[in-house]
């Protein structure tokens, strides 16, 4: 096993795969990514991020260069080479290409770059004695159209980096008075017993792992809504929660240094991170 990846219909080491300086994703960060899990050597809810994928593509105007097929089969050798049956990450991403001369306009012909890699991951919900983890809230200074999983990740990473750097591991953004999500991450609260999320738009990203927690709750006749959350219902919760494809389920048991509710993982996490797991077994048998 070795770190093999895929550039441009070619699998290579990763050391030795190499992609031109003017290369518009390098340039501009014109282009987009997907991160999809793997369980046991299965890639996890592959509809779904391609679904995702597509509408960031079209936003772009880049044209999809691989049908759905042909991704399975990059995914299915990359896990074979790579990580076999373990639990993994697939990373993937497409620019827009390769220019002739830096140019802010783009030719509409151009041959997208094409990279997907798989490394292995721990998930850190699998562990169910977590005791939760500690968010701090920040501005949301991003652009308008977070529901592109873009490249342009700066303000994320930034807000990432303040999180680690003041021991938190994320910041909760929140935009004229609203919480929208994480840094790296959407976000979930419970009040009453009732689950909320804020709703699809265009200030947040939409989490294939916020869809398939909703899409539990209503197969469970769980209430949960899709609604905004203002800052203060974000501070007065009984359970704050964080999700992404790499971290499942989390609680956030601290926020701002005050404590969640309790300060430990509640009552509705617990339920919620058991059915999570076991959507995924049925899944992966089906
Ligand atoms: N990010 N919102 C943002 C801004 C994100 O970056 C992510 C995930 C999510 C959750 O989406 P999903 O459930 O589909 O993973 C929400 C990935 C994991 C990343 O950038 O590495």
């Amino acid at each position: 096993m070795y770190d093999l990846v895929y550039l441009n219909g070619e699998y290579l080491p990763a050391a030795e795969a190499c992609v031109p300086v003017l290369d518009r994703g390098f340039m501009f960060g014109d282009g987009v990514y997907e991160v999809l899990p793997v369980y046991s050597g299965n890639a996890f809810a592959v509809q779904e991020h391609m679904e995702r994928l597509q509408r960031s593509l079209d936003a772009l105007e880049i044209a999809n260069p691989l049908a759905l097929g042909d991704w399975q089969q990059v995914f299915d050798q990359l896990i074979l080479n790579n990580t076999g049956a373990q639990d993994a990450v697939i990373y993937l991403q497409i620019t827009r290409g390769v220019m002739q001369r830096r140019d802010h306009v783009f030719a509409r012909d151009m041959r997208p770059t094409v990279l997907v890699m798989c490394q292995l991951i721990e998930y850190p919900s699998q562990q169910m004695n977590t005791k939760g983890v500690k968010a701090i809230t920040r501005e949301d200074n991003r652009w308008g159209d977070c529901y592109i999983k873009s490249l342009n990740l700066l303000p994320n990473v930034l807000h990432k980096q303040y999180a680690v750097d003041h021991e938190a591991v994320e910041s909760i953004l929140i935009r004229d008075g609203q919480a929208t999500e994480g840094s790296a991450s959407n976000l979930f609260i419970v009040k009453d017993d009732i689950i909320r999320t804020p709703p699809q738009g265009r200030h947040i990203l939409g989490g294939i792992t916020r869809e398939l927690i909703l899409k539990i709750c209503q197969e469970s006749k769980i209430v949960a809504r899709e609604i905004a959350i203002s800052e203060d219902e974000l501070h007065d919760a009984d359970e704050v929660w964080i999700t992404s494809s790499t971290k499942e389920i989390v609680p956030v048991t601290t926020l701002n240094q005050h404590k969640v509710g309790a300060g430990v993982p509640g009552p509705k996490w617990l339920q919620l991170i058991e059915l999570y797991q076991q959507y995924k077994k049925t899944v992966m048998r089906g």
